[in-house]
């Protein structure tokens, strides 16, 4: 069977219904007691051989696009990108000596507190095992997402996941239905290690002890209760995250006036995330939103499936 030349492979962006966390460790990273979700909006990513008597050396070369609204010029280009870490790491482990290129297109917001590039190191992963025939478990591939960054596991797996550790520790959740949410995007990212920092020092995480996800979390989904979802979103992140941004206060109570049935930062920020209880009502708060704050918004829904391969040729 002759190898592809080109494989595109797509990864979801994350939402976090439960984020508990812990002291710091003394890694200097936080455990985490966390209720992933994955949700409609993919980061695309493309691997290929470049032509022969083209560049030599093996390290990866990055391209980058996407929706110019979305903080592209934040993405690094050289072998620090995560996707570059991603195919090397593969390529690495498995004895591959050739070069490969990874382009990338940008969906999910950057530096959004949506682990957009978790997704796109998900989506290398999976799209570098195929290209190079490797033929890798997913049990090999989580192994080599938890090396890469906390959040990667999830983006291969997807769906709704438990995430334990530093978040890395991932076990599928099944539920029941969908969820519509409204995602207002802002127009500055905000750093991950910032927002832990911050959070360190709010008397949340002075007293934090280890995180666990509640028994009604669990309930509400198991019976699909929209409503008791999304009063018991929680991020312990938030305050610290508004804290760095008080700005987004003013979100998260005008997405709530609007008739959201629950609202949180997401992750560690600055996206914000509305439940609605339906898709109408999700694109109602949404128009809300947008007239009242003028904040850019989008609706999506979730569970949806991990990290995939969309074409091969
Ligand atoms: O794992 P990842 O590279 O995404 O983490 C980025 C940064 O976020 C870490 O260097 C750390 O400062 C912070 N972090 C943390 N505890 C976690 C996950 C991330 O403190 N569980």
């Amino acid at each position: 069977m002759s190898r592809p030349h080109r494989v595109t492979a797509s990864a979801p962006a994350k939402v976090n219904l439960y984020l508990g966390v812990g002291p710091r460790r003394g890694d200097g990273f936080h455990p985490l007691a966390t209720l992933y979700h994955a949700i409609g909006l993919r980061d695309v990513v493309t691997a290929s051989r470049p032509r022969s008597g083209g560049r030599r050396g093996t390290e990866p070369v990055v391209s980058v696009d996407g929706d110019q609204s979305l903080l592209l010029t934040d993405v690094p280009r050289g072998p620090e990108n995560i996707a570059a870490r991603a195919a090397s790491l593969l390529a690495q482990q498995y004895g591959v000596d050739e070069p490969v290129l990874l382009h990338i297109d940008k969906r999910i917001p950057v530096a959004g507190g949506l682990a957009g590039g978790s997704a796109d190191a998900a989506a290398t992963l999976t799209a570098c095992d195929a290209l190079w025939g490797l033929g890798a478990t997913q049990a090999d591939l989580l192994d080599l997402a938890a090396e890469l960054g906390s959040d990667v596991p999830f983006a291969l797996l997807g769906g709704t996941a438990a995430g334990a550790g530093r978040g890395e520790l991932v076990t599928s959740v099944p539920v029941p239905g969908d969820y519509w949410w409204v995602v207002a995007r802002s127009r500055e990212g905000m750093s991950t290690p910032a927002v832990y920092a911050a959070f360190d020092h709010t008397p949340q995480g002075a007293a934090a002890v280890e995180p666990t996800i509640p028994p009604a979390m669990t309930a509400a989904l198991a019976e699909h209760d929209v409503e008791r979802l999304g009063a018991v979103l929680n991020n312990d992140l938030q305050p610290a995250a508004l804290g760095l941004r008080p700005d987004l206060a003013a979100v998260l109570r005008h997405g709530l006036g609007a008739g959201a049935v629950g609202a949180l930062v997401s992750g560690s920020g600055p996206s914000c995330l509305f439940l609605g209880r339906d898709q109408e009502h999700a694109a109602h708060v949404a128009g809300r939103l947008a007239e009242d704050v003028s904040a850019d918004v989008l609706v999506t829904s979730g569970p949806v499936p991990g990290a995939r391969i969309e074409s091969k040729d």
